[in-house]
């Protein structure tokens, strides 16, 4: 690796040891963590956050479809969409991070379709019901995590599809490695669980799904524990109250 590349990574490397900020808001400690790394974000991430391209492919992404992205960072799935995402009928990409929302908005100049907007995954919802909602890596930095999942529920037309790449907590991973890896990510305000696929599972029609390990920058021989999960939503799902879009209120 050339000597610019690892002063870099070494930048990257010396936020993660330092850890969230414990003071502030959620969107405010996501700034201060953020805005210090987000022009090195992908490069460093591309090596740690694994299975965002087979999630892309997972989710068979159609032509004429909407399209969400929740927690959306840099708007790094642009890359692995490519020309496909000038053919959606909209890409909406949310997150809560002014400073990865700058890299996301010079991304998507020029792309009529795609919207990319400051806004809490928590509570945002389209205009419209959609056919896609997809997440990488975020579900684990949100702390009401489940009303994430509830929100992307709602928002998604009948026969619609989810779509989710995380790391977690694999109930098969044994008391002491699963111990270690909620410490080591939770520095980072990264709170690993087995409960998010548990409830995706619970909620969606599963079309695949599986748990993978990967590799970790820096920590050589060690891989953390990571989950790919598509879902179609329920026929005649009724959506949690608290997330019930102004379309479903209306309809009944
Ligand atoms: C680990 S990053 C992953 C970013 C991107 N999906 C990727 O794969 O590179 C987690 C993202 O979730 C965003 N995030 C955290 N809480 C959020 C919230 N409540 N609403 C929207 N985005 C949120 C962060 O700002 C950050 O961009």
């Amino acid at each position: 690796m050339a000597a610019a590349d690892l002063a870099a990574d070494a930048r990257i490397l010396w936020r993660l040891l330092r850890g969230q900020p414990n003071s502030g808001s959620h969107a405010e400690r996501l700034q201060a963590f953020y805005a210090p790394q987000a022009d090195r974000y992908d490069a460093f991430r591309e090596r740690l956050l694994h299975g965002r391209q087979a999630l892309i492919q997972r989710l068979g992404l159609q032509p004429g479809a909407r399209v969400v992205e929740l927690g959306c960072g840099t708007g790094s799935s642009l890359m692995r969409i490519g020309a496909r995402a000038d053919q959606f009928a909209s890409f909406d990409m949310v997150d809560l991070c002014p400073a990865l929302l700058d890299v996301a908005r010079q991304r998507a100049a020029g792309h009529e379709r795609i919207r990319v907007i400051e806004a809490d995954a928590t509570n945002w919802q389209p205009d419209q019901p959609v056919d896609f909602v997809f997440m990488s890596y975020a579900l684990t930095m949100i702390p009401d995590w489940s009303q994430v999942i509830a929100n992307a529920q709602a928002m998604l037309a009948p026969g619609g599809r989810i779509g989710v790449v995380d790391f977690h907590l694999p109930a098969a991973g044994g008391r002491l490695s699963n111990a270690f890896w909620r410490r080591w990510f939770g520095h980072d305000g990264v709170h690993l669980s087995g409960e998010h696929l548990t409830m995706l599972r619970r909620l969606f029609v599963e079309q695949f799904s599986v748990e993978l390990r990967a590799p970790v920058p820096y920590l050589p021989g060690v891989k953390a524990p990571y989950y790919l999960f598509v879902g179609e939503q329920r026929e005649g799902t009724k959506s949690l109250p608290m997330a019930l879009p102004e379309w479903l209120r209306k309809t009944g």
